[in-house]
């Protein structure tokens, strides 16, 4: 079977976290967290301070999900710009956003320092540019309202980079730091005074009741309260039309030359993330972007070289040394949803958290410890799992669910992409007719062949090959599926049903 892994991030290489066992036996806690990523192990030690005690319930290993993927910018600059969340939540609304991204920063330095975890965490600016004079104009109304959002701002036109920028918006006070780092640091607090980690144990259903019970695939779990910070949740139907899922790429290369540290946003769309990383020595010059919709693209392959060429001709490097790529969860209204879902007590959500999860993993952390402990926050009701903001993102929303309707009825009546299990290349997946019904078939690089049934677990719609992870990719809510059929990605909680062909 071939490493669904193949590519693996700069993180996963230089930083390896330790087992931790899976469950063994049924159990009962106070908080069952599903979920080992930055949102997770978040949550899960802010619980455990204040004495509950927990279980984090995790599928696969820790810090395996979207956060070994991540690029750790820790920033006030969000995905949504500040303009628009001032015409959609208000003035009063854009400004709690940009407070309570800085109190999320603010979170990780606290814990980083009182905790003393040595994660490379840093203070450096951020800068958003522009290249072009359109540009310069919408980064002139965006400092604006960043200004008016209460953010520590600038306009500039001297960028340190490499290539000449018209102008740029400087923030003051954002962050990197070396994720997995901080993630094994956190997990390490966890067990023990009647708490657990569990890894490769997958939880397949939760029962809302008093007291709630999770079952897994090892055994059952007894809790009060259920966090799913499974970055899509895993039993919401209706929020999924909410959430709509993108995967972005990363390119690594060995810089030769200074590049001054700060994190740097160009202003296309999609725009590119930069950032640089120093491991064992070498400096990394880290880039990000070529985002796409889940499962859409013919040959994700091209994503990586587009964004190896934006990275040799921009920046002296000697080799692209780490290349990557994971899944990012656009929020219909531009903001992430945290809180109970509709119609629930004691089953939380932490979703939709765009290309921002590091503060947004960690807001979800504070605001969830809050609302579990019966504590007000002040930021729970912006990011309230319940809110319909039915003024808000309307065009995105049809938009985005005509094209899950869209996959749903066309991707049924499509041809098959081959017509002979010959013409599937070794390594490769492709849409195989057999005997009349379209099979997903997989052949190894060594010849043996894998055939399972291309409907997605989740709600039906068919799966893509992605010949770049070597995956089966859902384009309705971004679940993924190994070459023979396992889950990777979430929604869907079971794998691809196995065909016998002949
Ligand atoms: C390429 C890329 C670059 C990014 N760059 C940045 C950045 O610079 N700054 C920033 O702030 N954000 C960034 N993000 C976003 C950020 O990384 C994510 O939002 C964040 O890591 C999500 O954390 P999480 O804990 O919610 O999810 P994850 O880390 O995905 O964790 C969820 C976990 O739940 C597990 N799980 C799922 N279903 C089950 C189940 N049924 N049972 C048990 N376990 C289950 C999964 O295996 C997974 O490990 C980036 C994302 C990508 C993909
Ligand atoms: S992820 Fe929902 S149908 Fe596949």
């Amino acid at each position: 079977m071939v490493d669904e892994r193949e590519h693996k991030s700069l993180w996963t290489v230089t930083a390896p976290l330790r087992r931790y066992p899976a469950l063994s036996e049924d159990l009962e806690v106070d908080v069952v967290v599903v979920g080992g990523g930055l949102a997770g192990l978040t949550t899960a030690l802010l619980l455990k301070e204040e004495g509950k005690r927990v279980a984090v319930v995790e599928m696969h290993r820790l810090s395996s999900g979207q956060t070994g993927q991540t690029t750790a910018h820790l920033t006030e600059l969000l995905d949504t710009p500040y303009d628009t969340l001032m015409s959609d939540f208000g003035e009063k609304g854009a400004r709690l956003a940009a407070e309570s991204v800085r109190a999320s920063i603010e979170k990780v330095a606290g814990l980083v320092e009182r905790l003393g975890i040595s994660c490379g965490f840093q203070r450096v600016p951020g800068y958003r540019y522009a290249e072009t004079d359109d540009e310069v104009q919408a980064l002139e109304r965006e400092a604006s309202a960043a200004r008016r959002a209460g953010l520590m701002c600038s306009l500039t036109n001297e960028v340190p980079l490499p290539y000449p920028v018209k102008r740029a918006l400087r923030v003051e006070d954002q962050a990197w730091f070396h994720p997995r780092e901080y993630l094994r640091a956190i997990a390490e607090r966890i067990p023990g005074e009647g708490s657990h980690v569990f890894e490769e144990t997958q939880v397949t259903d939760i029962h809302e009741g008093a007291p709630c019970r999770v079952t897994t695939t090892r055994g059952i779990i007894t809790c009060q309260d259920v966090v799913e910070a499974t970055t899509t949740p895993i039993n919401r139907g209706l929020l999924h039309t909410r959430l709509y899922p993108y995967r972005s790429y990363v390119v690594a290369g060995v810089l030769e030359g200074p590049l001054a540290p700060g994190l740097y946003y160009d202003s296309a769309d999609p725009y590119h993330y930069i950032r640089t990383q120093t491991v064992e020595g070498r400096e990394y010059v880290i880039v990000g972007g070529e985002d796409h919709k889940v499962g859409t693209e013919e040959d994700t392959r091209r994503c990586f070289a587009a964004l190896e060429e934006y990275l040799r001709q921009r920046f002296p490097v000697t080799e692209a040394a780490y290349r990557w790529s994971g899944q990012v969860i656009e929020p219909a209204d531009g903001l992430p949803y945290i809180g109970c879902n509709g119609g629930s007590r004691h089953v939380w959500v932490a979703t939709g958290f765009s290309g921002t999860g590091m503060m947004f993993g960690t807001l979800a952390g504070m605001i969830l410890t809050d609302s579990i402990l019966g504590r007000d926050n002040p930021y729970a009701a912006l990011y309230d799992a319940t809110r319909v903001k039915p003024t808000v993102g309307t065009r995105d929303f049809v938009h985005e669910n005509a094209d899950v309707a869209f996959h749903f009825v066309a991707d049924r009546l499509v041809r098959p992409e081959v017509h002979d299990l010959s013409e599937v290349p070794p390594g490769e997946g492709r849409l195989v007719e057999v005997e009349g019904k379209k099979v997903a078939v997989y052949r190894e690089e060594g010849g043996g062949v894998h055939a399972v049934s291309p409907v997605c677990t989740h709600l039906g719609c068919h799966v893509h090959w992605n010949k770049a992870e070597r995956s089966w990719d859902c384009p309705c809510h971004g679940a993924r599926f190994s070459p023979t059929g396992e889950v990777l990605n979430g929604p869907a909680m079971k794998g691809l049903t196995s065909k016998k062909i002949r």
